[in-house]
């Protein structure tokens, strides 16, 4: 078992260079099933959600080379079994994009329903609306969605919520289907508009990504091609909050940031400067943090993947801030750490109420997601002795080297291996 384990206190400084965006990348890697050539990504994050990826994809028949440490060449002309293992399905909630990937290239897909973090209901009823509008017949069974279609025929989705996932994955069925696609009210991510511009860059045809309405013209041949992801927003604005709230000053670099505007905008109120440049930013701060009201919302609003990271900077401010979820039912879960911390943050319904204090002091806590376990890692950063954090499998999912990118920011941070006394390895050896 590992933990990180961080000695809080130490300003950050220096710079920090972003990775390739988790949630471009995961649906981009399962649109490669639908290139009739090879395709080269040139910085294929090394997080666990990727290596679960390339391990369905290569369990389905698919030729993946590493080319280098995030150069990765995939072949799926290979791919014969339109079905993903159920665990590796159930292991994360990107497993989904396999359900319109395999759709789109072979008209039939078996994916067991995704699981991912535990963020309330996540269910998929919109993706599964895109497919039957292109002509998908749809069964569960066994906790395994299976999808058929004698032929994939372009229409009219009206989505009845912005959902990031039913975009894309209505997108990657519909980009082989026969004729015009329109998809409306989409999600406008910058990894929606990515997917569309890799896909289109093998020659597809997907126009407004970005907007409320993307239009899709079949196409029946995708060609090859060499193709570097956008920066991850959230990654960037992890490490932008740890800045502000350990009180340091540092670059981000690789980074749009026309992406971080929202994120920008929150620190600024909070009292953070933030300077920005081509490709990189700058944060820092001057004087005390100050109280404010967030609210997460659909891009551009702030995004919900940032809400623990945020509260969690905001425990330090002077007052009463109030951040609001309106994305999740259930993503505050990383509070009752928190307070094991010293913050003073509780939830009412769909809020977090965070009273400032001055301090936070270390303390063993437990990540029992991704971003909650980022805004642990921040907190530790920031407070006062060790900070021990169980439960990195969350964090590993979707930060490529944290400890080394931290570490090189000037942190007190290690990766410390356990022993688990409850381990079944330990009953076995008894
Ligand atoms: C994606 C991201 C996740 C991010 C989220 C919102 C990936 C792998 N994950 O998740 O990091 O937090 O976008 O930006 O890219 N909904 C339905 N029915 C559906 C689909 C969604 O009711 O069929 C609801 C969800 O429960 C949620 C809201 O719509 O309340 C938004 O979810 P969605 O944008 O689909 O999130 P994901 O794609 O799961």
């Amino acid at each position: 078992m590992e933990k990180i384990v961080i000695r809080g206190g130490v300003p950050l400084s220096g710079s920090v260079t972003i990775s390739a965006a988790k949630n471009a990348v995961l649906p981009i890697v399962a649109a490669t099933i639908l290139c009739d050539e090879p395709v080269v990504l040139e910085n294929c994050p090394q997080i666990s959600d990727i290596t679960f990826c390339l391990k369905i994809l290569s369990s389905m028949g698919a030729d993946i080379r590493m080319l280098s440490k995030n150069k990765v060449r995939f072949d799926t002309r290979s791919l014969r079994i339109p079905k993903v293992p159920y665990e590796m399905a159930t292991a994360f909630r990107a497993s989904s994009y396999f359900l319109g990937a395999l759709l789109g290239r072979f008209h039939e897909a078996h994916v067991a329903m995704p699981g991912g973090c535990d963020l309330g209901d996540r269910p998929i009823d919109q993706h599964l609306k895109a497919f039957t509008a292109l002509g998908a017949e749809n069964t569960l069974d066994g906790g395994e969605v299976s999808l058929y279609a004698d032929k994939l025929i372009g229409s009219l989705v009206y989505f009845d919520m912005n959902s990031v996932g039913a975009t894309i994955n209505a997108i990657l069925a519909a980009v082989k289907a026969d004729g015009y696609t329109v998809l409306e009210n989409c999600a406008k991510e910058p990894h929606v508009v990515d997917v569309a511009n890799f896909l289109n860059s093998m020659g597809a045809e997907i126009m407004g990504a970005g907007t409320d309405t993307i239009k899709i013209k079949g196409v029946k041949y995708l060609k090859g091609v060499e193709y570097s992801v956008i920066p991850d927003q959230i990654e960037a604005g992890t490490y932008m909050v740890a800045a502000a709230m350990t009180g340091g000053d540092i670059i981000v670099k690789n980074v749009i940031p026309k992406h971080l505007e929202s994120i920008i905008v929150a620190l600024r109120k909070i009292g953070v400067t933030v300077e920005e440049f081509d490709d990189s930013v700058r944060v820092y701060t001057t004087g005390d943090l100050r109280n404010t009201k967030i609210r997460t919302m659909a891009h551009p609003g702030f995004p919900t993947d940032m809400q623990p990271q945020i509260s969690t900077l905001l425990t330090l401010a002077k007052g009463t801030s109030i951040v609001t979820e309106e994305i999740f039912d259930s993503r505050f879960a990383y509070a009752k750490e928190l307070r094991r911390m010293g913050a003073n943050i509780n939830v009412n319904g769909k809020a977090v109420c965070i009273e400032g204090v001055d301090k936070l002091s270390g303390a063993p806590v437990n990540a029992s997601d991704l971003r909650a376990g980022a805004a642990l890692v921040i907190a530790g950063l920031a407070a006062e002795g060790t900070t021990e954090i169980g439960n990195i499998h969350f964090i590993e999912r979707g930060y490529e080297n944290i400890v080394e990118k931290f570490s090189g920011l000037g942190a007190n941070i290690k990766l410390v291996h356990t022993i688990d006394y409850s381990d079944n390895e330990i009953k076995k050896n008894a």
